[in-house]
């Protein structure tokens, strides 16, 4: 009956041995990196465990089982035990990050140590920036934050990921630290799915919003002006945030440049599976493997997500 038979795309996606032979897109370890929160105080969330803190003691045995797991790194996010109207807490020598910086690098020389340079786990009033009346001054927020990057690598990170969204951290950071890999959150954008970090991360800004200074999820063009902007500054990979509804934008970013990208899982996306999977209305290993294998498709080379352990055992 069939009258071409030559172009029946079926005969390979027979076995499961022909499916993984001509598979395109592939998800491995190797390209994955656990965000981490470190605090004095641990909070467990036996909900949404990517969400729990830790103090360093835990953290050094997160990352001793992540290290074991063979997850090649890890971002650190801080909660200080004070904050204030600047932030000061990010960039003190012993502050909560440059401590747990100093602990896990002792211990574990080889995994690799990422932070998120930005200010507002350490502002009172939860912006990323510095505020001048109840507008964010960008550069005046640009010294803390490469105060912030500075004392990171000085405590032991291996890279440093400015998140705040101020025009020119890149150069700035860059200027400051011309050794040190960059991973530019380029285009990242005000969002609702980054409900629950806000909650683990105590970041939630006491007034207004983010949406001055993150961006509009309307827009494509945007995202790719600010990637000129960070490469020209000196970035050397960029970052799409968060990564399920913004897929266009990673493939327009993989289509343009050439330099690695990474995607940010958030924690809403998390949150959003294990809520289903918890509700028995999906499978969570195959609803996971789908959705960041979709983030490769789309162009992503590193992938940050709270899943990185059980993606050990899944892969
Ligand atoms: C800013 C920062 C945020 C996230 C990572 N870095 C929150 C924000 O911009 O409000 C969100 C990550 C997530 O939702 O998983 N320091």
């Amino acid at each position: 009956m069939t009258e071409f038979p030559a172009i029946r795309l079926r005969r390979l996606r027979r076995t499961p041995a022909l499916r993984s032979l001509v598979r395109e897109t592939t998800l491995s370890l190797d390209n994955i990196v656990m965000p981490l929160f470190v605090a004095p105080e641990p909070l467990h969330n036996a909900r949404l465990p990517g969400m729990s803190r830790h103090t360093i003691d835990g953290l050094l045995r997160e990352c001793e089982e992540l290290a074991r797991l063979g997850v090649p790194g890890v971002i650190l996010f801080g909660i200080p035990e004070d904050k204030d109207d600047e932030g000061t807490g990010a960039w003190i020598a012993d502050g909560i990050v440059q401590q747990a910086l100093r602990a896990v690098k002792a211990r574990f020389p080889d995994l690799l140590l990422m932070t998120d340079v930005c200010l507002c786990e350490y502002t009172t009033h939860g912006h990323c920036g510095v505020l001048h009346g109840n507008e964010i001054d960008n550069d005046a927020s640009l010294e803390h934050i490469v105060r912030t990057a500075v004392s990171h690598v000085e405590a032991g990170a291996d890279v440093v990921c400015p998140s705040d969204m101020m025009d020119g951290r890149v150069g700035a950071i860059r200027a400051a630290l011309p050794d040190t890999p960059i991973i530019s959150y380029a285009a990242k954008y005000a969002s609702a799915f980054y409900g629950p970090f806000r909650e683990a991360a105590g970041s939630t800004p006491s007034f207004g919003d983010r949406r001055t200074y993150q961006m509009d999820f309307g827009n494509l063009r945007e995202a790719l002006r600010e990637c000129e902007l960070d490469i020209a500054e000196g970035a050397d990979m960029l970052m799409v945030k968060p990564a399920l509804a913004y897929l266009d934008v990673l493939r327009s970013m993989r289509d343009r440049f050439d330099l690695p990208l990474a995607a940010y899982n958030v924690s809403g996306e998390y949150a959003m599976i294990r809520a289903a999977a918890a509700a028995g209305d999906l499978d969570e290993r195959s609803a996971v493997l789908e959705s960041l294998t979709a983030m490769r498709r789309a162009g992503a080379d590193v992938i940050f997500t709270y899943w990185a352990k059980e993606l050990a055992a899944w892969l």
